[in-house]
């Protein structure tokens, strides 16, 4: 095979979505302040030569946050291992992730929120002295072995800061960083990109369309980019503005990019709580979705957006809420919300 073959046909091997991941910052777009702050972080760690100290990456799924460690692996020329906490099961797993790093190495570890805490305490001499202290026998007998590390620099992502332990947070020393939903000319750029990548010929106008309904998240806009190029091939119509909303209707993606488990949390909340408060449990019950799936997808975009509130004693539905999926406003709540 020659060789832009094989370049052609390991392209075509790669999943379509790590197909249009960014390759470089530039082709990054958004996240300003979080850029420039990493890029002085591996800069000045380059001109020391020092390995950067771990960093920490948060915020809804889909807004770039494994992108963010690629690039900044490859910014600094180092091999990126990825793990994740799910996968993490045992103190062992995590040993010899961290016995197997070549110095200089980047460990990415994606929700890292789903570690248990004996795993998390092996993680603390790491990342703070570069050590794992091994355990030797049991009971009285027992004694710690301490294994020196490569230097190694830890990036991990969770969609949950919440549900990491204070001294787990607080060795982040890089910085700890929150990505920030997209605005509708963002994702329009990150989308006529894609469209370039996968050979997609769409109108400006078209492209906006799914920016706006996207959740204000390039994953999603990538996702509904490619649905609606499905719609128009297998409709045989061109894929433009009317094709685009014939997608999106039936993906049941609503103007403003809800989809139809968006509109049954508010209309729950709404029909079954008198518009809250509500706990979390609750809805998810009444639901029969996920509690996490809730908490980490939906509500964090229906808040954005303005839809509900969470107070301490639940959530509740605002009036742009009620408004939205077309619910009449209580009189006892007009003036609350
Ligand atoms: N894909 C995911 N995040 C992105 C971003 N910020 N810019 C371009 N493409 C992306």
């Amino acid at each position: 095979m020659a060789k832009t073959d094989v370049a052609a046909s390991q392209k075509g091997s790669r999943t379509l979505d790590q197909a249009l991941r960014p390759e470089n910052w530039a082709e990054y777009i958004g996240q300003s302040s979080i850029k420039e702050n990493l890029r002085i972080l591996l800069t000045a760690a380059k001109g020391r030569n020092h390995q950067p100290e771990h960093v920490l990456l948060y915020g809804p799924p889909g807004l770039g946050k494994t992108t963010l460690a690629h690039l900044m692996a490859k910014e600094i020329g180092a091999s990126l291992r990825s793990t994740s906490g799910p996968a993490i099961e045992r103190v062992g797993d995590l040993a010899s992730i961290l016995t197997n790093l070549s110095p200089g190495d980047i460990l990415f570890i994606d929700e890292i929120h789903r570690l248990n805490r004996t795993i998390e305490e092996v993680l603390y001499p790491a990342m703070e002295a570069g050590v794992l202290d091994i355990v030797i026998g049991k009971g009285p007998s027992a004694r710690t072995v301490q294994l020196e590390l490569p230097p190694f620099t830890l990036i991990s992502a969770t969609t949950r800061i919440s549900m990491l332990s204070a001294p787990l947070r607080s060795r982040f020393s890089g910085g700890t960083f929150r990505l920030q939903y997209y605005n509708d000319s963002e994702i329009a750029k990150i989308l006529s990109r894609s469209a370039k990548i996968l050979q997609i010929s769409i109108d400006d106008e078209s492209v906006y369309e799914i920016a706006r309904r996207s959740r204000a998240t390039p994953r999603t806009a990538n996702y509904l980019l490619k649905r609606a190029r499905d719609f128009a091939e297998v409709n045989d119509e061109p894929l433009n503005m009317k094709t685009v909303k014939k997608a999106l209707a039936l993906l049941e993606v609503d103007e403003g990019g809800l989809n139809q488990i968006d509109r049954d949390i508010l209309t729950i909340i709404i029909d079954k709580f008198k518009g809250g408060p509500v706990g979390l449990k609750t809805i998810a019950a009444s639901l029969s979705e996920e509690e996490d799936t809730i908490e980490e997808v939906h509500e964090p975009y229906l808040m954005q957006l303005g839809l509900i509130e969470r107070t301490p004693r639940g959530r509740i539905v605002t009036k742009k809420g009620y408004e939205h999926v077309g619910a009449e406003v209580p009189k006892s709540q007009q003036n609350l919300l």
